[in-house]
């Protein structure tokens, strides 16, 4: 078969979060008008950490792009973890506030934990809190956390069918690994699949990884995934983003994935790029469960 046959669909995750991002400016203004109120993220930024500062002024952006409003709470990160505390008490009893996030990861002097599970489960848009983890186990309205949650949307949209499908999913983080496994696993559309989790203890991670008719990569190393390692016409799902020095761009930089995009998309039959794909979606769902929070669709 020649190359041109053999392309991928590309699963474009920028076209998809424009059209959820018109959605939710559309449902913003009607909120607006009926009751004079927008809805408010929040979000606390500990330290100097690049890749942390992105992700926090790109949620800025699109909030504000929807008409949410957005807080960011700067600090530096000799910060205790008791004044943390009381920021998170804070946020948790201001009424102007529907949700907040606090950006991960935090100094090491402070228990991640212990920030977590000090945030109100309702005001927890993250989902990162074990009462919205614990629901979503159980099938129960929760928060689901953000980049699980643009997986499963993008799924849905592209109607990729999911029933009875082998999906392997790369990483077992609380953030997407372990949600994703869950998520993909419930009796729901999209859903209802076989999932076999892989990390850093797993034998022959590769004869697993051949199997998968859906597979998720979030195994945060660059280019981990190889085309000999993909199945023939598998979904392919890239959570990674790397930057990588590189020769092709005036920057000397360029952003990857956990897959080696150029040799897996001749193989597959649908493939994320990076950047333009789950990482969009990421941002989308963030704003989702923002409005969830507005509307009291959760807790009510
Ligand atoms: N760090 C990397 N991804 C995330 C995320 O989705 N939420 C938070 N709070 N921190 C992160």
């Amino acid at each position: 078969m020649s190359d041109k046959k053999k392309k991928s669909i590309i699963l474009d995750g920028k076209l998809l979060s424009n059209q959820i991002k018109e959605e939710i400016k559309a449902e913003v203004a009607q909120m607006i008008d009926r009751e004079d109120k927008s809805p408010h993220l929040a979000a606390v930024l500990i330290g100097d950490d690049a890749a942390s500062d992105t992700y926090v002024k790109s949620k800025e952006k699109a909030s504000k792009a929807v008409g949410i409003i957005s807080s960011v709470y700067r600090h530096k990160s000799d910060i205790t973890e008791k004044e943390l505390l009381q920021i998170v008490d804070f946020l948790n009893k201001d009424d102007e506030i529907d949700g907040f996030i606090v950006q991960l990861p935090l100094p090491d002097h402070i228990d991640e934990n212990k920030i977590i599970e000090a945030i109100d489960p309702k005001k927890d848009i993250d989902g990162f809190h074990p009462i919205n983890i614990g629901r979503m186990v159980a099938g129960l309205p929760a928060y689901l956390p953000a980049t699980p949650q643009g997986i499963m949307e993008m799924l849905k949209r592209y109607e990729i069918d999911t029933e009875g499908k082998h999906c392997v999913v790369l990483g077992r983080s609380n953030i997407v690994g372990t949600p994703i496994s869950i998520l993909m696993s419930r009796k729901a559309k999209p859903g209802n699949a076989t999932v076999t989790i892989c990390h850093s203890r797993t034998k022959n991670l590769e004869a697993i990884t051949r199997q998968a008719d859906i597979l998720i990569a979030a195994i945060g190393k660059p280019h981990f995934v190889k085309a000999d390692m993909v199945k023939d016409k598998a979904v392919v799902i890239d959570v990674g983003i790397h930057r990588i020095k590189s020769e092709e761009t005036t920057s000397g930089y360029k952003l990857v994935g956990d897959v080696d995009f150029d040799g897996v998309s001749k193989k597959c039959s649908h493939i994320t790029p990076v950047p333009g794909g789950v990482g969009r979606m990421t941002i989308a769902s963030l704003l989702m469960n923002t409005m969830k929070a507005a509307k009291g669709e959760v807790y009510f």
